[in-house]
């Protein structure tokens, strides 16, 4: 009689665990009718002068400023989205055509497509096999004269070693664009990401942890990075200057008040979200103690508060007696736990980069201003290499959001699947 459900067995868990995710009531519907009562469903409606109070009143500007001071930054510039934030923070921090951002190779593709945006050169480095966020040494070790910015990312919301990458950035005279889509909530140091570099971005779409819908944000704490931000996403407009006039490159990357509304009332509900979150992890860490197979990811003392996005752990492969990680995720799956490797891939073998399909220029891959042309075919970088093929195992973070009784039975049917191992290999 088989035991895993893989093999026929009776899966272990058959309600959904965790919540259904997002979570939204009677304040979220509020918040909407609000902004359609109010007839002004822009943030512009208040007046033209953003420095001027009314601005702050509009649900955009308040959102702004909420969001700024939870992550403990100066300034805030809400966007549509978290792809277009990265590329107004590049643009910024001044890449330009023919410059290379250095970024992980374990991200989710818009880390890169918005450095492509700008006419930039993605630089893929190796990432840390402790904690799968990018590997410093590797950045210094990719710095070129060309190098203008770096794009670390919290994968999964683990902060990466930002004193580390601080340093090299002031030693080379390079910026920080961190991309935190993943990681609001988490802190380096007591700081809020997005606050421990040059420039922080965030995406608020449905599946994250803080969620509007689709929405991204810019913080900094830095004035002049904030106006050329500004800037980019309301058309070359500068913050205290006249609407018709504009100063410098942009496009339209504003938020609207509708976003806003919802981004303001998620955020009211969003630290006791953490402290659910925090509290179910620690259990569920106390509980895999035991099992051989299977590793939490780790975590810098330096991170003083992990607000995951995805729960990243390890898969032990020599310890499985030749299950593999991917059948290990495929029974935990049969057990009625939804999980997957997170955004644990090498990026460099997406078609679009072994393809390289850059239209009639090819730029800017093939940029005159660059010099040289980047091949991606080539590139094999071994942590990421090995970690995406047995090791990386990501549970969502919804599944955080309920009783401890959940992580029971997520640490039940990681047990059961270890001692069953020879079941399943032989399956
Ligand atoms: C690491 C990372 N960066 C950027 C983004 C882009 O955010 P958005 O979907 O809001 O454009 C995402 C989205 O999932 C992401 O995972």
């Amino acid at each position: 009689m088989a035991k895993l459900a893989i093999c026929g067995g009776e899966p272990l868990v058959k309600e959904p665990l965790g919540v259904s995710w997002p979570i939204y009531g009677e304040e979220e519907r509020q918040a909407l009718l609000e902004v359609l009562d109010s007839g002004k469903w822009w943030f512009g409606g208040w007046g033209w002068d953003y420095t001027h109070e009314s601005y702050w009143q509009s649900k955009v500007g308040q959102f702004e400023r909420a969001f700024a001071d939870f992550q403990g930054a100066k300034y805030g510039v809400a966007v549509c989205n978290g792809t277009v934030a990265i590329e107004a923070a590049l643009k910024a921090v001044g890449v330009e055509a023919g410059d290379e951002v250095i970024l992980p190779a374990a991200t989710f593709i818009a880390s890169a497509t918005a450095i492509l945006q700008v006419n930039a050169i993605p630089i893929f480095v190796d990432i840390d096999p402790r904690n799968y966020t990018i590997d410093p040494k590797a950045v210094e070790a990719a710095i070129t004269p060309r190098t203008r910015a770096v794009l670390p990312v919290d994968v999964g919301g683990m902060p990466c070693d930002m004193d580390a990458l601080n340093e090299i950035a002031e030693k080379h005279g390079i910026y920080i664009v961190s991309d935190c889509a993943h990681s609001h909530g988490s802190q380096w140091k007591g700081k809020g990401t997005g606050a421990v570099s040059h420039m922080g971005t965030f995406s608020f779409q449905m599946g994250k942890t803080l969620t509007c819908g689709e929405g991204g944000m810019i913080l900094t704490n830095d004035d002049e990075l904030y106006e050329k931000a500004f800037a980019y996403h309301h058309i070359g407009r500068l913050p205290g200057r006249g609407f018709y006039e504009h100063y410098l490159p942009g496009t339209n990357l504003r938020m609207t008040e509708w976003q806003a509304a919802i981004g303001l009332a998620q955020l009211k509900r969003f630290p006791e979200q953490i402290q659910i979150r925090e509290r179910n992890s620690n259990y569920l860490i106390e509980l895999l103690k035991d099992i051989e197979g299977v590793e939490p990811i780790y975590r810098d003392l330096r991170v003083t508060r992990w607000c995951f996005y995805y729960w990243h752990f390890k898969f032990i492969a020599d310890r499985w007696d030749g299950v593999s990680r991917d059948k290990f995720l495929e029974a935990l799956s049969a057990e009625g736990i939804p999980c997957w490797t997170g955004h644990i891939e090498p990026l460099y073998r997406m078609p679009l980069f072994t393809e390289a399909s850059f239209g009639r220029t090819g730029c800017p891959l093939k940029c005159p201003l660059y010099g040289k042309e980047m091949d991606y075919t080539k590139l094999y970088l071994p942590v990421i290499e090995r970690v995406a093929k047995e090791e990386a195992c990501a549970l969502p973070h919804y599944l955080f959001l309920g009783p401890s009784s959940d992580m029971e039975k997520i640490a039940e049917a990681i047990l059961k699947i270890w001692k069953n191992r020879e079941e399943l290999r032989e399956r």
